[in-house]
């Protein structure tokens, strides 16, 4: 797949065009699911869904009966594990020209969790449909894309920082990494917050996770360390194309950071030779 094209042009689709996922690509995008791994090493189940027969429904998507969903045990870090290896499967859709969007609230949950046998030590934190994109979106998702301002990001010198948070990393001066900040910028979140924060090191890029309001529900689940899973995601995909060999640790390097601010894990990053 051409990685950075299938950044540069996902979004989220709303509206499919009512034509059935073919059988090819259905095979194409469970294939490469079941064969995916995250940094975590968490193993994660994924099914395909039918909405007619299980009943399942989102009151946000028309024209597909077809959804893509993960179960996996409610372990720490599950949430950035499922992030991770969850948009590796949305990028590689994109690619085949599949359309997704990520689903955490707006959907029947009682019925995809009965679909998906969830047990009780398991949890299913998202589901996306899968199919076609209509030519056309349907206005509740022009209006909904307004309203979360779904096609603006934040500023490059407003997430990324030149070893301390006290030094915003401007675009020119990030070097060989600058289309990986990049890639990560353009990372779908959670009503778009983009909580992602990077403290960008000779050797290795700091994530930090930004709080929302409310952001942990009542039983300790935090739906931005998916985002935060994310961009791990797209910042070591593209590191890896851009020519670097990178691994995962989670290892506080002791930076300093505003209140409302977490750290979530370091990449080590390194030119291959
Ligand atoms: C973890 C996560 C949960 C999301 N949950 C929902 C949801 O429940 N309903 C929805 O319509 N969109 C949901 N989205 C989609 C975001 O609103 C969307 O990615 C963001 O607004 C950016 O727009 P884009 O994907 O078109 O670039 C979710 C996205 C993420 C990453």
């Amino acid at each position: 797949m051409d990685l950075f094209e299938a950044i540069k042009s996902r979004r989220s689709v709303r509206t499919f065009d009512g034509k059935p996922l073919s059988k090819e690509d259905e095979r194409a995008i469970m294939d490469y699911a079941a064969n995916q791994d995250n940094p975590y090493g968490i193993q994660i189940e994924w099914r395909l869904l039918d909405a007619r027969k299980e009943g399942l429904s989102s009151p946000v998507i028309v024209g597909t009966d077809t959804y893509i969903a993960g179960k996996m045990r409610r372990v720490p870090h599950a949430e950035e594990a499922f992030g991770y290896e969850f948009e590796k499967i949305v990028l590689y859709a994109q690619s085949l020209g599949v359309g997704t969007t990520w689903i955490a609230g707006t959907m029947n949950r009682q019925a995809f969790e009965k679909a998906m046998d969830l047990a009780s030590d398991e949890v299913m934190p998202c589901v996306s449909p899968l199919g076609y994109s209509a030519k056309k979106m349907s206005l509740r998702e022009v209006m909904m894309r307004k309203a979360i301002r779904a096609d603006s990001r934040s500023d490059f010198k407003d997430i990324f920082f030149d070893g301390t948070f006290d030094r915003p990393l401007l675009p020119g001066a990030a070097g060989k990494l600058s289309s990986v900040l990049e890639a990560v910028r353009l990372a779908p979140s959670a009503v778009n917050k983009q909580p992602w924060r990077m403290v960008v090191c000779p050797d290795a890029v700091h994530f930090y996770e930004r709080h929302g309001r409310s952001y942990v529900s009542d039983d300790g689940w935090d739906l931005q360390k998916i985002d935060m899973g994310i961009a791990l995601c797209h910042f070591e995909l593209s590191a890896n194309e851009c020519g670097f060999d990178t691994g995962l640790e989670v290892s506080d390097p002791g930076i300093k950071a505003e209140e409302g601010m977490s750290y979530i894990a370091s990449c080590t990053y390194k030119e291959k030779t």
